[in-house]
C-alpha cells in the first residue's frame, strides 16, 4: 500500500512552497467544526477561497464600487477596467484566441441554458437529436430536455460500464445526421470519471457536430485549453476553482457566438434601441445583459491569477496520489462499495456502505468536523444507473492533506461501530 505522498513544491511569488503549505491561504480551513479541526472534504460542491480572492473583492466594494461600462467618472472607468481586466485572465487561462469568446455568466448552469436557449434553439428542430452521456449533471441534462420538448427534438444519452467509463463505441453511432450538439461533462461530479473529451470532441467534428463541454469539475484539477480541445464551448463555475459564487464562463468559439442571437435581453448587450428595432451590441456584451456580478468577476479574476500561479499540472499529480491512497484505503472496509472506478478520475470518491444510509454517514461525519456530501449530487440518473439512492462522496482539493484522509478513513469505521 502506497502510504507515502510526494508533496509537491511550487513557486508561489517567486518563493518555494509545498502545496499543502498554501493551506494558510484560506482562512476557512483553520476553523473548527463542533470542536474538531475542520476537515473539508466538499470541494466538488465548491471549493475553499484563498485570502487573496476575499480581499479583491472586499477591496472593491470599499475603494471600487461603481456600475461598469456605463460612467465616465473615475470609479466606473477603474471597476470597468479592473473588471475586463478579469476577462483576459479568463481567456489566458483557457487559452481562447479572442476574448470576445469569453461570456460572464452566474455559473455553469446558466452557460449551458444560454447555449441551450440561444444555440440550440436556433440550430434544434423537430426531429433533431441532442446527445449527453448519462453521467451528467441536472444542469446538463434539464436545459436540454426543455429544448427538445419545445422543438420536438430527442434526448439521446451515451451509455456507460459499471466503472463509470462512457462506451465510446456506442458514442459513435449515436453521432448520426441527426446529432445537432453534444454536450459532455469533462469530469463527472458524481463518479469522478475523467472523459476523454479531446477524441470525442475530434469523433463529433468528423461528423460535422459541435461540442458543449461541462467543465465545471475539470478547471480546477487540470490545464484546460479549449484551443488544443478545439471543443466549440467549454462552461464552467468559478466558485469551484476557488473563486466566489455567482459567477461563471461560457468560453464559446467567436464563429459560433457571432451566429447566436442574443439569451437575455436589456442594457449592456444592446448598441441603439428604439420602439421599431434593436440593434444587438458586439461580442461578448451581446450575451451580457444587465448590471453583472462584478465583485465576483473580480474574484475569479484573483483566484484565477492564484491557482495560476500554482502549477495546475503538479496540482493534477498530488491530488491524484491522494486518491489512490484514499482509494486503498476505502476498499478494505467492510461493506464499503464505491460508486465510479474509471481508470481515468479526478480526485472524488462517491461510496455506500451496505445497511447504512449515506445521511447518516454524512452526519456522524459531520459531529467529527468532517465536511462530506450526501445524496443524488444533483446526478439522478446516475444513481439510477448504479442502484443506489444516494452516495457520501469525499472529494479532494490540492489543500487536502493525507492526514485528512485518515481521518475520513478513522471517522467511517467509527459510522460503522455506531451504526454497522
Ligand atoms: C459537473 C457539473 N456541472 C454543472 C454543475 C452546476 O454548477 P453551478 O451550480 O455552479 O451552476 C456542477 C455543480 O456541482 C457540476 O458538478
Amino acid at each position: 500500500m502506497n502510504t507515502s505522498i510526494e508533496i509537491p513544491v511550487v513557486m508561489l511569488d517567486e518563493k518555494p512552497v509545498s502545496i499543502t503549505g498554501c493551506r494558510h491561504h484560506f482562512p476557512l480551513l483553520h476553523e473548527q467544526v463542533n470542536g474538531k479541526p475542520l476537515v473539508y472534504l466538499d470541494n466538488a460542491a465548491t471549493s475553499q477561497k484563498p485570502q487573496v480572492v476575499i480581499d479583491t473583492m472586499m477591496r472593491y466594494y470599499q475603494s471600487e464600487n461603481s456600475n461598469i461600462h456605463r460612467g465616465v467618472h473615475y470609479l466606473s472607468e477603474r471597476a470597468t477596467q479592473a473588471y475586463e481586466k478579469a476577462r483576459d485572465k479568463v481567456r489566458e487561462f483557457l487559452n481562447a484566441a479572442y476574448r470576445e469568446e469569453i461570456i460572464y455568466v452566474r455559473g455553469t448552469t446558466e452557460g449551458i441554458n444560454l447555449v441551450a436557449q440561444s444555440y440550440g434553439r436556433t440550430n434544434v428542430k423537430d426531429g433533431d437529436e441532442v446527445l449527453i452521456s448519462a453521467m451528467e449533471h441536472h444542469s446538463n441534462i434539464v436545459p436540454w430536455q426543455m429544448l427538445c420538448e419545445e422543438k420536438g427534438a430527442t434526448l439521446r444519452v451515451i451509455p456507460m460500464n459499471d466503472a463509470g467509463e462512457l462506451l465510446l463505441d456506442e458514442y459513435e453511432k449515436l453521432l448520426t445526421a441527426k446529432t445537432r450538439i453534444v454536450a459532455v461533462s469533462h469530469v463527472s461530479n458524481a463518479l469522478g470519471t475523467v472523459n476523454p473529451i479531446k477524441h470525442m470532441i475530434a469523433l463529433a467534428h468528423q461528423k460535422g457536430i459541435p461540442v458543449l463541454v461541462d467543465g465545471a469539475q475539470a478547471v480546477p484539477h487540470m490545464n484546460v485549453d479549449v484551443r488544443d480541445l478545439e471543443c466549440d464551448f467549454y462552461i464552467f463555475s468559478s466558485h469551484k476553482v476557488f473563486g466566489p459564487t455567482g459567477v461563471g464562463v461560457v468560453y464559446g468559439r467567436k464563429r459560433m457566438l457571432e451566429a447566436m442571437p442574443p439569451y437575455q435581453g436589456g442594457g449592456d448587450m444592446i448598441k441603439s434601441v428604439t420602439f421599431e428595432k434593436t440593434i444587438y451590441n458586439d461580442l461578448p456584451y451581446k450575451f451580457e445583459a444587465g448590471t453583472p456580478n462584478i465583485a465576483g468577476g473580480l474574484g475569479l479574476g484573483a483566484a484565477i491569477d492564484y491557482v495560476q500561479k500554482l502549477d495546475l499540472k503538479a496540482i493534477g499529480e498530488y491530488e491524484h496520489d491522494l486518491l489512490v491512497y484514499a482509494t486503498e484505503k476505502l476498499l478494505v472496509i467492510p461493506g464499503l462499495r464505491l460508486i465510479g472506478t474509471a481508470k481515468e478520475k479526478a480526485a472524488v470518491l462517491s461510496f455506500v456502505i451496505e445497511g447504512i444510509h449515506p445521511h447518516d454517514i454524512g452526519t456522524i461525519l459531520d459531529a467529527e468536523g468532517i465536511a462530506i456530501r450526501t445524496g443524488h449530487h444533483c446526478a439522478q440518473p446516475v444513481m439510477q444507473r448504479f442502484g443506489v439512492p444516494a452516495t457520501a462522496r469525499a472529494s479532494f482539493a490540492f489543500y487536502n492533506t493525507k492526514e485528512e484522509v485518515d481521518a475520513l478513513v478513522k471517522a467511517i469505521y467509527k459510522v460503522k461501530e455506531i451504526l454497522g
